[in-house]
């Protein structure tokens, strides 16, 4: 049974109960009414006629008194009897319900006998009692008048429980079935997958509050599903950073099985190039081959020693070194190179900056970015270092800290983003076979990694880069 037929059905059982018990009193009352207004009526009637007889009977006897009740009986209505009863002397005029001596009717007198009610008033003639004026209807009447009262009630009891009714479920499907479907229909979409918040109920009850509360649960299921989008989609990220770990440790697990393999032949092939080199008999072609031959083994030595510092596990030592210490070295030790390649390289606005590192690989990885830096310059170009502090978070990190920090700037090519995406892969190089093995900048990667540092990246194509190292800045109890 649906909650409005619920409604309706106890609402109706309400009304019906109420209508009857008050019908019911209703009816009584009215009963109660009629037989007093009877009662007056019959009295008024019967007193009158016995004043009547007491002044007609002294003149005209009492044949005469009779003969005026007869005619006032006979212009009765309906049901409604008038006799004089216990007539003084007269055996042949209707006896009364009861004999006269047992009635007394000192006064007038009202009683219901047998099937008619009777109301008596007393005459005195010439000072005695001479019987009395009866006045009687049959309680049919007073039944036909209540019938016909009680039809009345009962037609418009029902005509009550109808509208009632019609109001009630009416009023049920527009206030109850009509929301409570529209909530249903929300919580199968929720079920579904649809989160929109966008429940609206008009009316200002119950069942609007109940939509209010759907609609904030929407938009809080909603915002827990973006949280569970987001948090899948880093698992994901770090899973695939983690693949990139395990390639590249697997390349260099390669790398440097290899360079073991190539090193031993590459010594034998340089030195019996050298031999022939050396050798005066030989014809001048076959001591340019061997020139060529020695050039390239110089390469591939070059190379191979590169893939073993990349490859290596590597010891980080850590000890106290200061960046601006480290920045001066560098650019001692680079000075002709850019001299050579006619660039100016030097440094600026260098303060003391102290680190924990290890010395010697934190100079390499200045060195490889400073050599490419020279690289990308054409002549009379500038590479500039400097050392200082900054507040970022690592790379995929999201709380930023503290670095001490050492860039290399330089005004010489600068990078496409596409470039720029990729130069942390091993062996990508946009440089000539035989120039670049493309480790140069994975090498400093690793060891800045080593350190609990890294490597970020400025670039403008056509106008320059900066590399700029971070680590993590000393700490005062180390
Ligand atoms: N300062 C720079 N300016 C422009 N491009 C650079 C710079 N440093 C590195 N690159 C780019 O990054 C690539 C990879 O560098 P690296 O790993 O050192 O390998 P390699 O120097 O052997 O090419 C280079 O080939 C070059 O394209
Ligand atoms: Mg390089």
């Amino acid at each position: 049974m649906t909650l409005v037929t619920r409604l309706t059905v106890g609402f109706l059982i309400v009304v019906i109960c109420t209508i009857s018990l008050h019908e019911y009193r209703q009816l009584d009352q009215a009963q109660g009414d009629f037989e007093r207004d009877m009662d007056r009526t019959h009295l008024l009637v019967a007193t009158t006629l016995a004043d009547a007889v007491e002044q007609v009977a002294p003149h005209e006897g009492i044949e005469g008194a009779l003969q005026t009740v007869e005619v006032t009986n006979q212009r009765r209505h309906g049901d409604l009897r008038i006799r004089w009863v216990c007539v003084p002397g007269r055996l042949d005029v209707p006896l009364p319900p009861r004999a006269c001596a047992t009635l007394g009717v000192p006064e007038p007198l009202t009683t219901t006998e047998q099937t008619r009610r009777f109301t008596l008033a007393p005459v005195h003639i010439a000072g005695a009692w001479s019987g009395a004026i009866e006045v009687s209807e049959s309680p049919d009447h007073e039944g036909q008048w209540a019938r016909a009262h009680f039809n009345q009630a009962v037609l418009l009891a029902l005509m009550t429980i109808f509208g009632m009714t019609v109001a009630a479920f009416v009023l049920g499907v527009w206030l109850v079935a009509r929301p409570t479907r529209a909530l249903m229909d929300k919580a199968r979409a929720v079920g579904r997958g649809e989160l929109e918040p966008d429940i609206q109920l008009t009316s200002d009850d119950e069942l609007s509050e109940v939509a209010d509360e759907m609609n904030a649960m929407c938009r809080q299921l909603g915002q827990s599903r973006e949280e569970t989008a987001r948090q899948a989609a880093a698992r994901l990220d770090a899973v695939e950073q983690l693949r990139h770990a395990d390639r590249l440790a697997t390349v260099g697990r390669l790398a440097s099985g290899l360079a073991h393999e190539l090193g031993t032949p590459l010594n034998v092939i340089e030195a019996r190039a050298g031999l022939i080199l050396e050798d005066s008999s030989s014809e001048p072609p076959v001591q340019n081959s061997a020139r060529v031959i020695i050039t390239c083994t110089e390469q591939m030595t070059k190379l191979v020693r590169q893939l073993l510092v990349f490859a290596r596990p590597r010891t980080v030592e850590l000890s106290s070194t200061s960046l601006d210490g480290l920045a001066h070295t560098v650019v001692d030790l680079l000075g002709p190179l850019a001299a050579l390649r006619k660039v100016t390289l030097a440094t600026a606005s260098v303060t003391p900056t102290p680190v924990r590192a290890d010395g010697v690989l934190l100079q390499q990885a200045l060195m490889n970015l400073v050599v490419n830096a020279l690289h990308a310059c054409r002549e009379g170009g500038h590479v500039t270092l400097t050392t200082g502090h900054a507040h970022a978070p690592k790379p995929n990190g999201t709380t930023p800290q503290d670095w001490s920090t050492v860039s290399v700037a330089d005004d010489g090519s600068g990078m496409t983003p596409e470039v720029k995406a990729a130069i942390f892969e091993p062996f990508f190089t946009t440089r000539s076979a035989g120039e670049g093995t493309g480790l140069g900048i994975p090498i400093v990667a690793s060891i800045l990694e080593d350190h609990g540092g890294f490597l970020s990246v400025e670039s403008t194509l056509n106008q320059g880069s900066t590399f700029t190292i971070h680590l993590p800045v000393e700490s005062k109890a180390a």
